[in-house]
């Protein structure tokens, strides 16, 4: 306890009465540039959580227990205080079901950038601990907590319940601001008062866990959500697999914020001298709204979390919408051809390549079969090489391999190794013959790290893969497991999974790795410590991604949302939305395109080229800038508007999307945020379709004008008669003078 640290105060204070037995109270800070969190750790008492908020100073720390009103632990277990809900509650070796943790010690450890506290707990009459862990960035206003659980009793212990964390959130007018949705409508956007009774989100997907509710969520402490202005609180639990957050509305003052592994059909033996670790739960607190808690978890995320977060992506063409299972050697050139003379730096063939004695040509056959069909690519991927090369673009391929489907060889020669109950038959799921591989198998984790390696040791040129799963575990049933093991089925999935991407990340470090999922069913910071990005959605529709890239930038920056220009009317929705607002849309995150090149005019092709030569110029304010969410398209005001800028504020991007047309309509006028009051910036429109220049074109505004006034952006494009339509959009680069 005397391990005093720069960024971890521990203050010895009066003696309290806690659990029964008197202690020393000792309140531990943990600090970020502008957060802290404080709990009190009495030696022999109870962990209780004390404050998380703006930075506390020594003085305001010193009286905090004067103003305290929160009594709460800061780890609630089950059985000494039953009505209450809980995060951890098991069953010990004897039967007994219930739990009474004290404060064996404290430990800090500083790190580089980082400060670590552990309070280990223990149980006050049985060998059992829970290690409470937060790790507090010193460069980035996030704190990370989890827990570590350990068995020392004679037999297995079980847990039912094993949350990461728990956060009391002091009542008043508390907004929850959430994302929910379904394939091909990801990313929505909820929010709502928090009202007394339980809130539960949560995922039971067994594989992908974004599709529909989100691990993620914003809490405004000031009433409606506000993008700018007002205190809030952001959480995210880093898991790939399922999750549960509850918030109990209860009789008391506060708000009771779970989060961990969804329990459900997951309870687990703990064997004596086994230690479980839950996934972590980001923390962070911004007195800047809902954006301000964006910016947080982007910064956080870039330097800490994503893979190559500090690199630029390439702006690439996957073949998906273009072609669809229709490979061939031949197309696959064609589309290298054009994306390189539109100024794209990658492309990527989607499904559809492989096969040996089944033919992937729909969804139903040949997953785990990954050996190059040469009846389409005669030339193996060795021709596909050559030929980028040839057009001096990088080359992406796609795979699934956690899956397979009972049309294949893989599923003839192990049919043991899906996911299913022994007696059962299987529940199928894309194609009606797709499974689910049982990567709580080491062999099975074997097989899927070997579809990678096998790829990138033949083909080391390769430089992007494209990982997908396309369905839910839909039998409950390990062949590897024991009888008595099989409740741990979708936590040793997760476990396979992450030991197959640490040995993949062991031996290639440069590859980059998209995290698809039907779409977006794998935005989750859990993955994205192996995967550069994810694909947002299977909807590629430009308005309706508007709102599913407005959710998802709540928790995820730019840089790692898959965002492509695709073909008119859209595939999914079968809108017919014109090229520019396509194109100012997928400016808006990681630019690509999904499309088929040869069926694009002329006249779009050249736009998308300037759209491409542009949007390398703004790359890098896009893709490392700081997010000022403007108007919001679920206020239904007719526009939808964000912008990014520099962390020097030299640079901004603004980005206005009309989202009704009708005549005689007001818009609001955006006011922009985030510049520096002080300077003058330029203004520049990209995209422009216009005839004439916008009035405001070339000419300069200070950033107090601009924040205060903002600039009055047409609401139609003055264009030639027969190009007129009811869309509008406009993208505006500023630069400082
Ligand atoms: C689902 C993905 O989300 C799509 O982009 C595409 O890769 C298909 N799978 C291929 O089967």
């Amino acid at each position: 306890m005397k391990n005093m640290k720069a960024k971890v105060l521990l203050v010895a204070g009066a003696s309290l009465f806690a659990s029964g037995v008197w202690a020393q109270e000792q309140l531990v800070r943990l600090s970020t540039p502008e957060t802290s969190l404080v709990i009190d750790a009495p030696q022999g008492g109870e962990l209780k959580y004390v404050y998380y908020g703006t930075k506390l100073g020594d003085a305001d720390l010193k009286q905090i227990d004067a103003v305290r009103t929160c009594n709460h632990a800061a780890y609630p277990v089950y059985g000494m205080n039953t009505p209450a809900e809980t995060a951890l509650s098991v069953c010990h070796a004897d039967g007994n079901m219930s739990t009474q943790l004290v404060v064996e010690s404290v430990a800090t450890t500083d790190g580089d950038k980082t400060t670590e506290v552990s309070v280990r707990l223990k149980d006050k009459v049985y060998p059992f601990y829970v290690n409470v862990c937060y790790r507090a960035y010193q460069d980035v206003d996030i704190i990370e907590t989890w827990t570590e659980i350990t068995n020392e009793e004679k037999k297995p212990v079980v847990l039912n319940q094993f949350a990461s964390a728990y956060l009391p959130i002091r009542r008043g007018n508390v907004w929850l601001s959430s994302l929910y949705g379904s394939w091909a409508n990801e990313g929505r956007l909820a929010q709502e008062p928090l009202e007394p009774g339980m809130k539960v989100i949560k995922n039971k997907d067994g594989v992908r866990n974004s599709h529909t509710a989100h691990a993620e969520v914003m809490f405004s402490l000031d009433g409606r959500p506000q993008e700018n202005v007002g205190r809030t609180i952001g959480a995210a639990l880093c898991y790939t697999g399922n999750y549960k957050l509850r918030i109990d509305t209860d009789d008391s003052e506060y708000h009771q914020f779970f989060a961990g592994i969804n329990e459900d059909n997951s309870m687990y033996h703990l064997q004596k001298g086994e230690t479980f670790k839950t996934p972590v739960l980001a923390l962070t607190y911004s007195d800047e709204g809902l954006s301000g808690a964006s910016r947080n978890f982007h910064r956080w995320g870039r330097t800490y979390k994503l893979a190559h977060g500090d690199k630029p992506r390439k702006i690439l063409l996957n073949s998906w919408e273009g072609v669809y299972f229709d490979i061939n050697q031949q197309g696959m050139e064609q589309m290298m051809a054009d994306i390189e003379s539109m100024g794209g730096e990658l492309f990527v063939m989607d499904d559809g390549w492989f096969g040996g004695k089944y033919q992937r040509n729909t969804d139903n056959s040949s997953l785990g079969d990954w050996v190059v069909d040469t009846r389409k690519l005669p030339e193996g991927i060795e021709g596909l090489l050559r030929d980028a090369k040839k057009h001096h673009v990088g080359f992406g391929i796609w795979i699934e391999p956690e899956m397979s489907n009972t049309t294949s060889e893989l599923y003839e020669k192990h049919p043991e190794w899906i996911v299913k109950a022994p007696q059962r038959d299987p529940v199928l799921g894309r194609g009606g013959t797709q499974v689910v591989l049982d990567l709580g198998n080491p062999e099975v984790q074997d097989f899927v790290f070997g579809v990678v390696d096998d790829l990138m040791s033949k083909y080391p040129e390769i430089e992007y893969i494209k990982w997908d799963a396309n369905m839910a575990i839909m039998n409950h049933g390990s062949n590897y497991l024991t009888a008595d093991n099989q409740s741990h089925m979708y936590i040793e999935y997760h476990r396979g999974f992450e030991s197959v991407c640490n040995r993949i990340r062991a031996k290639y470090p440069d590859l980059t790795i998209q995290a698809c999922a039907s779409g977006g069913g794998r935005a989750n910071w859990g993955y994205l410590p192996w995967f550069d990005e994810f694909w947002v959605s299977d909807n590629t529709d430009a308005l309706q991604r508007i709102y599913m890239q407005w959710g998802t930038s709540y928790f995820f920056p730019a840089i790692a949302m898959a965002s492509h220009i695709s073909s008119a009317p859209n595939h999914q929705v079968f809108r017919t939305v014109p090229i520019k607002y396509r194109i100012d849309v997928a400016m808006s995150g990681r630019l690509g395109m999904e499309i088929q090149p040869k069926n694009m005019t002329e006249e779009e092709k050249e736009i998308c080229r300037k759209a491409i030569a542009d949007y390398k110029m703004i790359r890098p304010v896009v893709q490392f800038g700081d997010i000022y969410r403007l108007v919001s398209p679920y206020d239904r005001l007719g526009v939808a508007s964000l912008m990014y800028t520099s962390p020097e504020k030299d640079k901004a991007v603004f980005y206005w999307w009309k989202m009704e047309t009708f005549y005689n309509q007001h818009l609001p006028r955006v006011r922009m945020a985030g510049l520096d009051p002080a300077k003058m910036y330029r203004v520049k429109e990209l995209n422009r379709i216009d005839n004439e220049p916008l009035p405001f074109e070339g000419k300069a505004y200070s950033g107090k004008f601009l924040m205060e006034n903002g600039l009055e952006i047409p609401y139609t494009h003055k264009v030639d008669y027969h190009k007129l339509n009811d869309y509008a959009s406009r993208v505006l680069y500023l630069e400082a003078e």
